[in-house]
């Protein structure tokens, strides 16, 4: 029985994911925790740090009820039954992988942090941070260097929200992903968010699969918009008029006509250092010719 969840990182995911838990889980105790107490405060306050149509109406509707933010993240790391971790990965710029792998570093720290300040019992440690494919590996590696007596199990639930349309895509998501290997583990989660997701929107896989899989749907996006960008080139040089042309392409059911959009390049920073991300899995798998392509 899940009592209280507690999320690392009080982000553009964490604050408003956790925010739809709490409203959708009245029972349990979700506590938002960061290492900024500025982002603490300001959740905690009228101005949320960020702007999401609808969030302002959830975080007031639950907070100081079952939603809390704080910045004693120990305490409440300690006390909860599933710990979300939804740290920020960028892309490296110095050392091994630098301009392609995703740094790590503020998410070993986190698993440091979970793993000394958990006494007993079991713990669900979930991913919700993009990080690359078997990053499990090396997170349950650190959970049991360092644990005191606590049996970890590791899940990976990406996020696949967008900024502009949070709120809705939480509360009505496409599809939740859940992986991992154990069974106990996995249902624990799912059992949180049968609460409001349909069941056949909810795809159980391995661990790596739900790691691998939130990179490749951002690679295929990054690529979508850089097809049509393409695509408005010789538009350009030719004289049609690519909305036109996406317009025609886009009503083929294959293909659909969401994301079609000619711009200047892919935006929101994830769909590059994603796909960046992705190409360095390639590059180190011994698959250069699937990284360049
Ligand atoms: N922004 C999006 O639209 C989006 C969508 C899907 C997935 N993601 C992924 O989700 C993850 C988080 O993204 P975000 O946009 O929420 O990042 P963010 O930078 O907005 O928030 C991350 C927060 O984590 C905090 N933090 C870092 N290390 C910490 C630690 N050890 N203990 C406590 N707090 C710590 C930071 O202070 C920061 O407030 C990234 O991996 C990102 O790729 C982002």
């Amino acid at each position: 029985m899940v009592k209280k969840m507690c999320c690392i990182g009080a982000g553009y995911v964490g604050g408003p994911t956790m925010a739809v838990m709490a409203l959708k889980c009245p029972d349990i105790e979700v506590v938002v925790v960061d290492v900024s107490g500025p982002r603490i405060d300001a959740w905690n306050g009228d101005h949320l740090p960020i702007f999401e149509p609808g969030l302002d109406e959830v975080v007031k509707a639950r907070r100081g009820k079952n939603l809390f933010f704080a910045a004693d993240v120990e305490r409440h790391v300690a006390d909860a039954d599933i710990v979300f971790v939804s740290v920020n990965t960028p892309t490296k710029t110095r050392g091994l992988g630098a301009g392609k792998a995703a740094d790590l570093a503020y998410w070993e720290s986190a698993a440091r942090m979970i793993a000394g300040a958990s006494r007993s019992g079991n713990k669900v440690v979930v991913e919700k941070s993009t990080v690359p494919v078997r990053t499990a590996e090396a997170v349950e590696k650190i959970l049991v260097h360092n644990a005191h007596g606590v049996e970890f199990q590791v899940l990976s639930n990406p996020e696949f929200m967008a900024e502009g349309t949070a709120v809705a895509d939480l509360l009505r998501p496409d599809r939740v992903l859940i992986g991992g290997r154990d069974a106990a583990a996995v249902q624990t989660l799912k059992d949180v968010y049968l609460r409001w997701v349909p069941v056949e929107r909810i795809i159980t896989t391995n661990l790596w699969s739900a790691e691998l899989s939130k990179l490749a749907a951002n690679a295929f996006l990054a690529q979508r918009v850089s097809s049509v960008n393409a695509i408005s080139a010789l538009c350009e040089a030719t004289g049609a008029d690519v909305t036109e042309v996406a317009r025609v392409v886009g009503e083929d059911p294959r293909i659909g006509g969401r994301f079609l959009d000619a711009g200047v390049g892919f935006g929101g920073s994830c769909l590059q250092k994603d796909t960046l991300s992705l190409v360095y899995a390639c590059e180190c798998g011994g698959l250069p010719e699937a990284a360049g392509y």
